[in-house]
Order: structure tokens, then C-alpha cells, then sequence
């Protein structure tokens, strides 16, 4: 058949009045005796392809028939502006062909369950709310890119493989390097704590990853961190750069994924309303606050979902817990010289998802990091490289690592961090 200029459906508008060849896959077709309709999606939008019998040749029209759900073809003909069709153009179509067949295609346009379509994952992808999502979360992580290059930070990739536990014991994906033990990085945070002397301001953003036996709605067992790190920034420098990155978020994905929140049914207003500042609560008051609200916390435990629930539920935008018992916290934050049964640390918890980001101002004393490493039993002589930080030109520093898959699930409103993100990883699951 004859093809014209080859188009993606997103830049149909420029091309009305013309012949264009789209290149896509059929996600439906109807016909009314002499009238056909295709809708194919190019990966760039969705056109209407209209099909008169008695002006095409007398194959493609019998080719109608056969264009089953998710077949890829080529569809040529003139584009028209047709505000009724979806995408808001549609092909008067002059020629059709048929590259690659698609029989019974799993995927129905009828309610899954979502053990199915999980093991379907790789053409659960196709679907318009799976395409929403991940392209929110394509624009979050340019948006993370864009925000920290403006303010100068560099990009720092820290390695994935490790020796040193980088949280805590509890959660370690091990594997066997070359006869070592080496562990799936949890956190990039020590080493992009070392890259501050060299660049000052700097931030990781890769997987990471965790044997975490919870099946709740808010873990993976790989997600990807975003973690700033910052020299000569303390725990309230280290808040005001969540805030400044939240609302950049926020904002940023009103205005360019717009079209993908709608598609998501995302009620807008609670993100419109967002605006620095957000509160501030201490660990101490924050439970005061739940015991009142009637939760059975005890100064001393940590957070638990129902907890952070609760407590979002007071304010109207992301809050601040700050300054967290020493003992539910990670070794390398630093001790509060107020209060040394607390550290200088800050989660952000939004409604619903609860925990965003965990930060720190980190312990820059060589001898206090020594004692935590040992009180919390870890391999010392792995740290030395860490230690050297505190023996080289110490500073005090601070960073945060926001959970994507989270952040992105908040944005959109979607229940379940397992759509965030292609391929999820989850205790039960390993493919596709
Ligand atoms: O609070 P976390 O464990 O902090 C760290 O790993 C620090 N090293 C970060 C830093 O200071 N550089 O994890 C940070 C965030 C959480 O707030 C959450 O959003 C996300 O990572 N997260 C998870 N997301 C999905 N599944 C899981 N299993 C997650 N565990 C943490
Ligand atoms: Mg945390």
C-alpha cells in the first residue's frame, strides 16, 4: 500500500488537511455495515481512523475485520479536526496494513484482578491508567533532575553492590561476591555523603532495595531514592529543602501532567492548596497529640501506619515529625545535643501514604559514630572509608531520601505503589 509521511499522533495538529502514516496498535474497532472506526494509539496519543467501504481498496476494507485488540498497523490517510474523537483528530482512512497480528489478547476491556494483570505486567503497561501513572512519574524525575541542577547540585551514582549496610541489618538482600558477602545497596547515602567535600551540594537518585516481609500497599522490595546530600546544612536546612522539592513537585506536575491526572480521576484540590511552609511537630508532641486523639503509642516506639495516619489527619498539608527516639532511627544521624535520647532527624508524612521522606542531619563526631556503630552491632571495619569523612575535614551535613514510587502514588492518588513503577518488585513477586 502506499504510505505518506510518517506522524506521531501527538503532532496530528499540524498536519490537518494533509496525508500522514500513523504507526500503532489497534486498541478497538466497530463497523456499521459501510462505516469503520480504529482507534490506534501510537505510544504518543490516541487517533480515530474512520474507514468508508465504498473509497477504500476492496482488501483494506475486508482487513477490518481482522484488526483484533493490540495488532499493530500502519493507517494512512488525511487528518481532519474532530474535537468528539478521543485525542481530538481523527483519519479519513485511504489505506490500512496489517504488521503483526495479535490473537487473543489476555488483557480484556473488562475488570481484572490485579494478581492477573500484575503477571501480565508487561502488557498491563498498554492500559490508559498505567500510562498515566508512569508518565507522572517520567515527569517527577525530570522534575528532579531539573530542580536540583538549577540549584547547582551534582549528580552523584553510587554503586549498587556494597559491603557496608547501609540502614540496618533487619532488611539485606545478600549475595555471594566472589566468596564476600555483598549486599543490594538500601540506600546510596553513605556514598553520596562522601562526593559533599568534593562538590558541596549532591544527590543520588537510583533502585534500591529491601527484604522487607511487609505485603502493605506502600513497600517494594526495589524502589527508587532520591538522596540529597548537603554541606554545612543542619536538620532545619534540611527540612526547608524537602519543603522547596515537594511543592516544586506538586507544582509541576498541576501544570504538565494535567492531562494524565484527569485520566487518573486525581481530585486536584488537596495538592492546589500546598504551600510552604508545612508544620512542624516534634516525635514528643506528636505523640502527646496521637494519645489525645486516642492511639496507645508510648514515647519511645516508632510511628506506625495507623499512627501516621492519624496524625496527617490534623493538618492540611505534608507535616514534619521531627527529632525521633535514637533507638528507632539509623546509626548515622546525629545525636540532638538538647536531648541525647533523640537525633536530628525529620520524616515527612503526607495523608494516606503516610512517610515521603526520611532525613537527617547526619553524626559528624568521629567518636560518637563509633559508639553507635558498635551499639548497633554493625561490621566496623567496613565503615573505615565512612569514618574517614569525620577524620578528614568534618563537617556538618545533612540529606533526605524521598521514596519515587510513593511520591508519585501521592501525586496521582492511586492506592497502591505497585503501579508506580514498571516492573514491581514485591515479596511475592519476581515476574515478569
Ligand atoms: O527513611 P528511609 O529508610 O531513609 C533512608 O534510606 C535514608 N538513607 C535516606 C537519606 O537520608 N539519604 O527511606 C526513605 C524513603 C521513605 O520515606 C520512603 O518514601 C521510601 O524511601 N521507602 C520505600 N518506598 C517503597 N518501598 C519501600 N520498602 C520503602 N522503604 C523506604
Ligand atoms: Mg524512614
Amino acid at each position: 500500500m502506499n504510505q505518506a509521511e510518517i506522524t506521531e499522533v501527538r503532532s496530528l495538529g499540524d498536519h490537518v488537511g494533509k496525508s500522514v502514516t500513523i504507526l500503532g496498535w489497534v486498541e478497538s474497532t466497530r463497523s456499521h455495515g459501510k462505516v469503520g472506526f480504529v482507534i490506534v494509539r501510537d505510544g504518543t496519543g490516541l487517533v480515530q481512523g474512520v474507514l468508508l467501504k465504498a473509497e477504500l481498496p476492496e482488501d483494506d476494507w475486508g482487513l477490518l475485520e481482522s484488526l483484533t485488540q493490540e495488532c499493530s498497523v500502519a493507517l494512512t490517510g488525511e487528518v481532519r479536526a474532530e474535537p468528539r474523537a478521543p485525542g481530538g483528530h481523527e483519519i479519513g482512512v485511504t489505506g490500512l496494513e496489517l504488521l503483526g497480528a495479535s490473537e487473543d489478547y489476555p488483557i480484556q476491556p473488562k475488570e481484572h484482578g490485579v494478581e492477573f494483570l500484575l503477571d501480565h505486567r508487561h502488557l498491563w503497561l498498554r492500559s490508559s491508567l498505567q500510562r498515566a501513572g508512569l508518565r507522572v512519574r517520567h515527569e517527577v524525575q525530570q522534575a528532579i533532575a531539573d530542580f536540583f541542577y538549577d540549584r547547582d547540585f551534582v549528580r552523584i551514582d553510587t554503586p549498587i553492590l556494597t559491603g557496608s549496610i547501609g540502614e540496618s541489618a533487619g532488611t539485606l538482600f545478600e549475595a555471594d561476591y566472589f566468596g564476600e558477602p555483598a549486599y543490594l545497596a538500601q540506600t546510596g547515602q553513605l556514598y553520596v555523603e562522601t562526593a559533599c567535600p568534593a562538590f558541596r551540594k549532591v544527590y543520588c537518585f537510583g533502585p534500591t532495595f529491601r527484604a522487607e516481609k511487609s505485603k502493605t500497599r506502600r513497600h517494594l522490595t526495589e524502589f527508587w531514592m532520591l538522596e540529597p546530600e548537603v554541606a554545612f546544612a543542619d536538620s532545619d536546612d534540611n527540612m526547608r529543602l524537602q519543603e522547596d522539592l515537594v511543592c516544586y513537585l506538586v507544582e509541576r506536575v498541576l501544570e504538565r501532567s494535567a492531562k494524565e491526572l484527569e485520566v487518573l480521576e486525581r481530585d486536584t484540590a488537596d495538592l492546589e492548596a500546598i504551600a510552604a511552609p508545612f508544620a512542624r511537630i516534634s516525635y514528643t508532641d506528636a505523640v502527646t497529640l496521637l494519645q489525645e486523639k486516642g492511639s496507645e503509642i508510648e514515647w519511645g516506639r516508632d510511628l506506625g501506619a495507623p499512627d501516621e495516619m492519624l496524625l496527617t489527619e490534623q493538618f492540611d498539608r505534608p507535616v514534619f515529625v521531627h527529632d525521633y527516639p535514637k533507638a528507632v532511627k539509623a546509626f548515622y544521624m546525629k545525636e540532638n545535643p538538647d536531648d541525647p535520647r533523640t537525633v536530628r532527624c525529620n520524616d515527612l508524612l503526607v495523608r494516606e501514604y503516610g512517610e515521603l521522606i526520611g532525613g537527617s542531619q547526619r553524626e559528624d563526631d568521629l567518636d560518637r559514630l563509633l559508639v553507635r556503630i558498635r551499639e548497633e552491632k554493625l561490621p566496623e571495619d567496613v565503615y573505615s572509608w565512612y569514618l574517614d569523612l569525620r577524620r578528614y575535614g568534618t563537617f556538618v551535613h545533612s540529606g533526605f531520601g524521598l521514596g519515587l514510587e510513593r511520591t508519585v502514588a501521592w501525586l496521582t492518588g492511586r492506592p497502591h505503589v505497585r503501579e508506580m513503577i514498571p516492573y514491581p518488585r514485591l515479596m511475592n513477586r519476581l515476574a515478569p
